[in-house]
């Protein structure tokens, strides 16, 4: 197994906040698969599930990984917040490295994403039962990836932080 250190979750998880902390605290490069993709494909998420749909954008994720894989030693890498639920790229997020799942209630992401519009699968007339169901659906998927699983809700941001001290 490489020595990345992987951060996976739900939307508004706090994989973000918390891997720019990490990546200072350890100096190591952070890399969002997000951000990867974006550069790479020269478009935003959203313009991408526009143009080309969700299953396109899931393919772009996959290549991310394993690209990631071939190229990235001893990175802290921040996932999107799907990217887990394909059985393929829980296997190579294995090879990539040690997978740490922030976990959060659907009330915080609510209160974290509300004014975002920058996430394509919130933008719905009820994002509180798309937040439910969606997380209802992952969840398993998440649990399946884990190595180490972090709670991240309200004040706990400290006591996250404070697992990573292990890899100074
Ligand atoms: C998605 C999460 C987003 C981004 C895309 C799809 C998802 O990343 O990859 O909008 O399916 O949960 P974040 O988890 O960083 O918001």
């Amino acid at each position: 197994m490489k020595d990345n250190i992987i951060l996976v979750g739900f939307m508004g998880c706090g994989k973000s906040s918390v891997g720019k902390r990490v990546s200072y605290m350890l100096k190591r490069t952070l890399i969002d698969t997000d951000v990867w993709i974006e550069q790479h494909e020269k478009m935003t998420i959203p313009e991408i599930f526009e143009k080309y749909g969700e299953a396109h954008f899931r393919d772009l994720e996959t290549k991310c990984i394993q690209e990631l894989i071939r190229t990235e030693h001893n990175r802290i890498i921040s996932t999107g917040g799907g990217l887990p639920v394909r059985e393929e790229n829980r296997k190579l997020l294995h090879e990539l490295g040690q997978v740490i799942y922030l976990k959060v209630s659907p009330e915080t992401v609510y209160q974290r994403v509300k004014h975002d519009t920058g996430r394509p699968l919130l933008q719905t007339p009820d994002p509180v039962a798309t937040i439910c169901e969606l997380m209802d659906r992952r969840k398993e998927c998440y649990e399946d990836v884990a190595d180490v699983t972090l709670s991240n809700d309200g004040e706990q941001f400290d006591e996250v932080l404070s697992y990573f001290e292990q890899f100074r």
